[in-house]
């Protein structure tokens, strides 16, 4: 029997282990408040749904997306990023994850190279390597990717502008211009991971690449962050030469998104639920981000450097070598966080800590905070 790709895959890191209880101070990044999830609300949008529903839906949907979702994602993309396309151009997967996996599909053959994020997201690196290209790491400074140090062979970049992961800063605008031009020049194509930006924390308005370049760039977007990770539903938005062949990439590998939850998010986005959701979200982050970051500015001089962010469910701070000893002691007394080291490829090459603030009230980020500051 031949092995095929299993070499490949035996050299991919198994999914993370999921915790079994909530910890005592839960710090980890990319987690969002289930408790702000609008339960009544969506139970009852969802039993309408299911009654209301023709059976015509209720048996094969169309792989693209449930049509109203599709028209409901559009029209919150122009004023929200910036991105003015009709709903045709929308296409619903199964979280940001399978947006990656569809457009890596269509645009890598074994062997291409992917620019990454370094320190970056790990599942896409993971992701990239199973299909047998081959990604490479590129540094990020306080602007975002260095784009000069972008290989030139690479055919796809893989980036987080909104809010870089794990780093949290932006990309400026001076980047994002020079990104384009340089995926413009090399023919290459760039995966804009737009993972968590609907929290955003100014009134400055910080556009998407997609926005800038509606050729180059395929524009990902989740509502695991701003709803639950749990209903498994993203989209992505492409350039219209590679629509078709991402359509058919979605449905070969699950037919398509399910129709109930797709039905029941656009209801509740046609009726104004999903965006007042929005309000009463960014502002309870909003405040959990200014306490984490006076904690961080207060207590932590001299120990950790704060990097400035001004987005999404988590803040980095750089730190001295060796962070690892101090996130496995700090996750012994119940403060559950990730060092920087654990985002970077090899392990450790960048030092700090992230700090997600999602999942950790706000009246339990000081003490949380007091019982890692005694382990530093
Ligand atoms: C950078 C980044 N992208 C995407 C996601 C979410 O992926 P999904 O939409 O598949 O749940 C996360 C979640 O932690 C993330 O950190």
């Amino acid at each position: 029997m031949s092995l095929g790709a299993l070499d490949v895959w035996s050299r991919i890191p198994s999914p993370p282990l999921r915790l079994t209880a909530k910890p005592e101070y839960d710090f980890r990044a990319g987690v969002p408040d289930v408790e702000l999830f609008p339960f009544g609300t969506w139970r009852d949008l969802l039993t309408e749904r299911l009654q209301a529903l023709p059976p015509h839906s209720l048996t094969y949907d169309d792989p693209r997306g449930h049509p109203a979702l599709r028209a409901e994602i559009a029209r919150r993309l122009g004023p929200s990023r910036g991105i003015r396309v009709p709903a045709d151009a929308v296409l619903v997967t199964a979280g940001s994850q399978q947006a990656l996996d569809v457009a890596a599909r269509v645009l890598l053959r074994p062997g291409d190279r992917v620019a990454m994020e370094e320190p970056g997201y790990p599942p896409p690196r993971r992701l990239f390597t199973a299909l047998s290209a081959r990604p490479v790491g590129v540094r990020v400074d306080a602007e975002g990717i260095v784009v000069d140090e972008i290989p030139p062979d690479c055919r796809l970049v893989y980036v987080t502008p909104a809010h870089q992961f794990p780093l949290g800063v932006p990309m400026s605008q001076r980047r994002r211009s020079e990104l384009v031009a340089w995926a413009g020049r090399h023919g290459a194509a760039i995966l804009e991971d737009d993972y968590d930006s609907e929290f955003r924390f100014t009134d400055d308005p910080l556009g998407s690449l997609y926005g800038l370049d509606s050729e180059h760039v395929i524009h990902v977007g989740s509502f695991s962050k701003v709803l639950l990770p749990a209903l498994r539903l993203g989209y992505l938005v492409a350039p219209p030469r590679l629509r078709r062949a991402l359509e058919k990439a979605k449905y070969l590998t699950d037919l398509y998104a399910p129709t109930i939850e797709q039905a029941t998010l656009a209801r509740f986005m046609a009726e104004g639920g999903f965006a007042e959701h929005v309000r009463r979200a960014r502002q309870e982050y909003l405040d959990r981000w200014n306490t984490v970051n006076r904690l961080l500015h207060r207590d932590f001089t001299g120990l950790l450097t704060p990097l400035p962010s001004v987005a999404g469910l988590h803040v980095s701070a750089s730190g001295p070598d060796g962070m690892w000893p101090v996130v496995r002691a700090a996750r012994r007394a119940g403060v559950w966080l990730y060092s920087l080291g654990d985002f970077t490829e090899p392990r450790d090459s960048v030092h700090g800590l992230v700090f997600g603030y999602g999942a950790v009230r706000s009246d339990r980020i000081e003490p949380g905070l007091n019982r890692l500051r005694e382990l530093l």
